[in-house]
């Protein structure tokens, strides 16, 4: 199975743009499924997951048009599409795909123990 981050080694170090201390627990990794997105809210921040390809991606869960929610959209392959306005993002980079200037701030995941964790930076 593949995250979209590689889980922190014990007693790494270094300038990783990843804080350790910053992992926040959001959802048993079971009940996200292969094709599917599931809105969380780590410290109160918006944040959709998504597993596609066993990977697990994590990206704001607002839409970068008209804050939309986009845990009402839906999931094509890479490409999760906003219920408002059909703008579509690239999950693995948060990327507008009709405007990659534009795009959704991307989270770090990780899965320790059959539990899924999103860094916020
Ligand atoms: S709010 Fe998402 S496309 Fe308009």
């Amino acid at each position: 199975m593949k995250f979209s981050q590689e889980p922190e080694l014990p007693g790494k170090t270094g300038t990783a743009s990843v804080s350790a201390v910053n992992w926040t627990y959001v959802l048993d990794e079971a009940l996200l499924l292969e094709g599917c997105t599931a809105p969380v809210y780590p410290l109160g921040v918006n944040v959709l997951l998504a597993r596609v390809g066993g990977a697990v991606f994590a990206v704001s869960g607002k839409c970068a048009h008209m804050a939309c929610p986009l845990s009402m959209g839906r999931l094509e392959g890479y490409t999760v599409v906003c219920p408002c306005h059909d703008w579509r993002f690239d999950v693995r980079t948060g990327r507008f795909l009709d405007a990659p200037e534009l795009g959704l701030t991307v989270y770090p995941t990780k899965l320790e123990a059959g539990k899924l964790f999103v860094n916020l930076g």
